[in-house]
């Protein structure tokens, strides 16, 4: 289509956004079809930054990019939207309190999801980034009563992602030959990544792999622990591999899973597997016009089950928490 899709990115000053924005503008969330206008919103100290940022889109001459608009006010970062990108977020500072970080990051998502419920498309999806990410949406779904509860997502793709390529790398096969995997529960050092239904080259990965030690003692904890090893070796949090997942993200939900294959999305919870109703929750999901669905009938181990079920206690909790601050 010709009619350009409205793309609201928070937080567009910071690290994800430098990396996140150009590849939108080119073309590659949408696909080369579809022409983009961005929205930027950040706090009025990063707007300077952000304009920065806008310039060298610009200087890209992307065909595809049909705006810039910079904003410090969510109201008018959101009107019109059709995709948001919730990237800014209150990080973690040091000796902060789990309750003072949740309001901080209330205080950000609450009024963010208010704006999107005022001036939002109907067609609107949302995906959080900003940490913590799953409650971060969370909070933001409860302030957009009249926006479906499934069109805010959290962000598991980058763990979807890291998942893959350990598998590909330890069985020796391209990242493409791997399939099926999930990131169960929460985008957290607790999440569930499950390869049980997965495959590697059409076969079942756990007889590929055939070294069950190695799933549970290497590669569950490399994946869950992967953004400290990041900023260990890097001296900063990852922004290009969140970016890609980002992207990867939004494209499938907006273009659709190719068929056979799921992916991980923190999608509300309707009862399935377990996890409480209403808890946005790492889940293997399908894509099909435009709406995430869950992928049933999938069997779970006792493992798998007992790792999804810490997982969920831990966004039960900040679920509770955020209740408790009346954040939601
Ligand atoms: P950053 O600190 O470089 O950038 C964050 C930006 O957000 C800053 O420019 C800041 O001014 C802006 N910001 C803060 N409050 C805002 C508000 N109320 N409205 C608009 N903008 C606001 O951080 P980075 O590296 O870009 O990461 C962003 C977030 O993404 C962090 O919360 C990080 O933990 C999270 N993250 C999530 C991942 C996931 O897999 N779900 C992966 C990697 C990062």
């Amino acid at each position: 289509s010709t009619t350009p899709v409205t793309v609201t990115v928070t937080g567009a000053a910071g690290q994800i956004g430098y990396a996140l924005l150009f590849r939108i503008a080119s073309g590659q969330l949408l696909g080369p079809d579809t022409p983009v206008k961005l929205r930027l919103l950040e706090i009025p100290q990063a707007v300077k930054a952000a304009e920065g940022t806008a310039m060298e889109l610009d200087d890209c001459a992307f065909p595809l990019l049909a705006g810039v608009d910079i904003f410090d006010d969510a109201t008018a970062a959101f009107d019109g939207v059709n995709v948001g990108l919730l990237v800014g977020a209150r990080p973690r500072g040091a000796g902060m309190e789990r309750g003072d970080l949740l309001a901080a990051n209330g205080g950000i998502f609450g009024p963010q999801g208010a704006a999107i419920n005022a001036g939002a498309a109907d067609d609107v999806r949302v995906l959080v980034v900003g940490n913590p990410a799953n409650t971060n949406a969370l909070i933001a779904s409860k302030h957009a009563p009249d926006v479906p509860a499934e069109r805010f997502t959290a962000m598991m793709r980058l763990d979807h992602n890291r998942a893959l390529a350990q598998l590909a790398a330890k069985s020796g096969v391209g990242v493409g030959d791997v399939k099926n995997v999930t990131i169960w529960g929460n985008h957290s050092a607790k999440q569930y990544p499950d390869i049980a239904h997965a495959t590697i080259g059409g076969r079942p990965a756990p007889s590929v792999i055939a070294d069950d030690a190695w799933v549970t003692d290497t590669f569950i904890p490399t994946v869950a622990k992967r953004g400290a090893a990041i900023i260990d070796a890097r001296g900063a949090s990852s922004a290009a591999s969140a970016a890609n997942a980002a992207v990867d993200h939004v494209r499938d939900w907006v273009l659709g899973t190719p068929e056979g294959e799921w992916t991980s999305v923190g999608l509300v919870s309707d009862g399935s597997y377990g996890v409480p109703e209403g808890v946005i929750s790492g889940f293997p999901c399908v894509s099909k016009d435009g709406a995430w669905e869950i992928v049933q009938g999938l069997e779970m181990s006792e493992a798998a089950q007992a790792g999804l079920a810490v997982s969920v206690a831990g966004l039960v909790e900040e679920r509770d928490a955020v209740a408790e601050l009346s954040l939601i």
